[in-house]
């Protein structure tokens, strides 16, 4: 077994730094604002897509200078959701990674714009990016990737479909449609950002690692479904209870809290599955899918 939290530490850190680098040399123009999106980002997010970009590359090939700039883009996407995420037209929640939501420290209008900036700062430092080979060709590819993971096709068509989905019974197959969209989109495109910066990744290694990645996609939110009605607000740092208070569509309240378990499973095993088949070494990134689905916040 693999010690994950000292690296989960180190690309931490490593995230951190690089992003503090960015307001470092930003202007003062908007101070809320600025202050607002730091919020946001340096508030104690568990930083697993990065973990996943740093994880996935290194296994492949790839340089981590070149990871840095879509771990910390992909980051910057998933703090600008939560902010979104949170706010009174959305779930409405009060505590996020144990504080005060955006628009509770600050308000909803500097809330809505930190997410906007946060938004455009991800694809501002894919485009200034200088990679070490081919870089405009990799990082029109990386934007392209973002982009499409974020919106309609992605992140943002997914909270459409679980806010319409909301005081509603769903099937299955649209759940895991929400699901794959809302949150599994960004896991995906983590992963594949990273082998877009690897070296001669063979086809079928291309597969095993988008199985993987669909899997752990789905697994991750089931788990944060379940998370939402046994954890308990001070771990989670987020209201226990939020689904249920909303009427939400989610895995437990389908499946059953015994169901969504053994789905959750059941993922996890093939998620496990097909990393075991890629010609790599995937110890790593299974300690990391264990983690994902043993988590408790
Ligand atoms: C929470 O994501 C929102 C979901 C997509 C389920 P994380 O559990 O990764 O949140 P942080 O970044 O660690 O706070
Ligand atoms: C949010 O899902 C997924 C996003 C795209 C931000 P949730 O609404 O379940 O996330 P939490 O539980 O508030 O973190
Ligand atoms: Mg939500
Ligand atoms: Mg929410
Ligand atoms: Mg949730």
């Amino acid at each position: 077994m693999i010690e994950l939290g000292q690296r989960q530490k180190d690309y931490q850190l490593r995230v951190d730094e690089i992003l503090q680098g960015f307001f470092q040399v930003s202007e003062e123009h908007a101070p809320k604002l600025k202050s607002a999106m730091q919020y946001a980002l340096f508030n104690g997010g568990k930083r697993m897509r990065p973990f996943l970009v740093y994880a996935t590359g290194e296994m492949l090939g790839a340089k981590q200078q070149d990871l840095d700039y879509p771990a910390v883009a992909i980051e910057c996407i998933h703090a600008y959701s939560l902010v979104h995420d949170d706010l009174p037209a959305m779930d409405d929640d009060d505590l996020r990674r144990g504080k005060a939501t955006c628009h509770i420290a600050y308000d909803e209008a500097t809330a809505i714009l930190a997410g906007d900036a946060l938004q455009t700062m991800a694809f501002d430092i894919l485009a200034n990016a200088t990679l070490s080979h081919d870089s405009p060709k990799m990082q029109l590819a990386l934007i392209k990737q973002l982009s499409h993971a974020s919106g309609y096709d992605g992140m943002c068509g997914g909270q459409a479909i679980d806010l319409a989905s909301t005081d509603k019974r769903i099937s299955q197959a649209q759940l895991q449609q929400l699901h794959s969209l809302k949150t599994g989109a960004l896991l995906r495109v983590a992963v594949s950002m990273a082998a877009t910066l690897s070296p001669d990744v063979a086809p079928e290694s291309t597969r095993l690692l988008n199985e993987f990645s669909v899997n752990l996609g789905l697994a991750f939110q089931v788990q944060d479904d379940i998370l939402d009605i046994v954890g308990d607000s001070s771990t989670l740092g987020k209201p226990q209870g939020s689904d249920q208070a909303q009427n939400k569509s989610t895995y437990p309240s389908i499946l059953g809290l015994r169901g969504a378990k053994d789905y959750l499973s059941q993922l996890h095993q093939q998620a496990l599955h097909a990393l075991r088949a890629l010609p790599y070494n995937t110890s790593v990134l299974e300690t990391f899918t264990d983690f994902t689905v043993q988590r408790n916040h």
